[in-house]
């Protein structure tokens, strides 16, 4: 008996190890088509490449088109007693959101704010790839550091607008500041969206590859939240030799290692989290919940973009509710159970209207809702991306309502070189935009030590 019991015991041990070494072992990294074309297949071959200067124009046909529709919905039943965001954004609460985006928002003033930075065009792959782009002015003993950072959904560049002011001027403590690039990803706002399937993260890491070489920078820090921090860690994956470094507001790691402690976690806690950390990760019950809860319109978006894509495009109310609603909640959790969801709280009006006119003027929220679906494609998913490590130095910026949460002992299985955390008790999903001096301060912060880490490897290495 003691012996079978030692058999199935040793046996299972085996095929653990088995399966977490062949998890862990180190997989080559795929070459993907740096040229693969996304535009019109008649403009093979007539690509301009020059880079253009783009200005946001919100034009009078579609503004007067906007307010019509604002005024002419029908009327929203009313929501449950006593209810405030549980159901989806409160229908008592969208009136007043209509009437100011109809009435009060003031379209030009808006345009020429949405234009204070320099923003450009140009065509990579096929396709009209946006991007603002600001090099700032500064004396010679100054650094100028290129970064590319990069929006999510439902964001857009408009996240950023209260950041970049922040990283493109001398700061205390630092020699250095940054010449931004701030693309929009192809279907989302001003760029191009792909005419064929198949552009999802990994694509979109080499389009934004080819923009920085375009731009003359071989090699560039990277920084992203949401699809922007899938976007830079799947970058520092394919091209470690070009990221000098990588800040992420949504670290995370899916490399089969990470699960298994994550897993072993939920028995033995304190052997992966730190005590007072514990509760972001466990009970994993309360993750599962979460997810149920609030990602039913990642698996709607993933696969049936363009059906749910119909009433959004087609209604600015609709857009409004859909895309607030994640504002809302993912914010701050709690937010859902107040009447008006806690929007206001953090965010202006304008602001995040500006975001919603991003979506709603360039006609890109169902281009945009088809990256979920790119991304679970058997193609992408085949690339195991989550499995290869990479070895750029990274950190992550984690704030107390991001949707997840890893230590560094989970996300180091992928990210060989995390340089460092920083864990906020505050803040949520969409950072830059909410806490933008919080936010710019950590980018600081993880490039000085980007840049004392190259130093010590520089030398070890002679
Ligand atoms: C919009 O803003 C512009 C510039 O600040 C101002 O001249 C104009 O009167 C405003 N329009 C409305 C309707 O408030
Ligand atoms: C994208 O898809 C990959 C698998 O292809 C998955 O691991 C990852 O979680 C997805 N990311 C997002 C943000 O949906």
């Amino acid at each position: 008996m003691g012996f079978l019991v030692k058999v199935v015991l040793v046996a299972a041990l085996g095929a653990a190890a088995w399966y977490y070494f062949k998890g862990c072992c180190p997989k080559t990294i795929p070459k993907l088509d740096n040229n693969e074309w996304w535009g019109p297949k008649e403009l093979v071959g007539k690509q301009d490449s020059s880079i253009k200067p783009f200005k946001v124009k919100f034009d009078e046909a579609m503004i007067k088109d906007l307010k019509l529709r604002l005024k002419n919905h029908r009327a929203f039943r009313p929501p449950l007693e006593g209810v405030g965001f549980e159901y989806g954004f409160n229908t008592a609460q969208i009136d007043s959101w209509i009437s100011y985006w109809a009435d009060k928002y003031n379209f030009s003033e808006r345009e020429a704010f949405l234009n204070k930075f320099p923003h450009f065009k140009t065509n990579i792959q096929g396709l009209d790839i946006h991007f603002i782009r600001i090099k700032p002015e500064v004396p010679k003993d100054v650094e100028v550091l290129p970064l590319l950072m990069i929006h999510g959904w439902p964001g857009s560049v408009r996240e950023f607008y209260e950041a970049i002011p922040l990283l493109t001027r001398q700061t205390a403590g630092y020699n250095f500041v940054f010449e931004l690039i701030v693309p929009s990803i192809p279907g989302y706002g001003f760029s191009d969206p792909a005419v064929r399937p198949g552009l999802g993260m990994p694509q979109v890491a080499v389009i934004f590859r080819n923009l920085m070489n375009r731009l003359g920078h071989k090699k560039f820090y990277v920084q992203g939240g949401d699809w922007g921090a899938g976007i830079v860690s799947v970058m520092s994956t394919l091209f470690p030799e070009d990221i000098l470094g990588h800040h992420s507001n949504m670290l995370f790691s899916q490399h089969t290692c990470s699960m298994v402690r994550t897993f072993v976690g939920a028995f033995f806690p304190s052997l992966i989290v730190e005590e007072h950390l514990a509760s972001r990760m466990y009970p994993l019950s309360s993750f599962f919940a979460y997810v149920l809860e609030e990602f039913g319109y990642m698996h709607l978006q993933a696969t049936k973009p363009d059906t749910i894509g119909v009433p959004l495009t087609d209604s600015p109310a609709g857009l409004l509710a859909y895309i607030l609603e994640k504002f809302s909640t993912w914010t701050k959790k709690e937010y859902k159970f107040k009447p008006d969801g806690g929007l206001s709280n953090r965010f202006t009006k304008d602001q995040l209207i500006d975001n919603l006119m991003i979506y709603w003027s360039t006609n890109s929220i169902t281009t945009s809702m088809r990256f979920y679906a790119e991304n679970f494609s058997h193609k992408i998913m085949s690339l195991g991306l989550d499995q290869i490590t990479t070895a750029v130095p990274t950190w992550g910026l984690q704030a107390k309502e991001e949707l997840m949460y890893q230590p560094p002992n989970v996300l180091s299985t992928k990210f060989t070189n995390l340089i460092g955390t920083t864990v906020l008790d505050d803040g949520g999903h969409f950072l830059a935009f909410e806490l933008p001096q919080v936010f710019a301060a950590d980018v600081f912060k993880a490039v000085k030590a980007f840049k004392e880490w190259h130093q010590t490897n520089k030398k070890t290495e002679l």
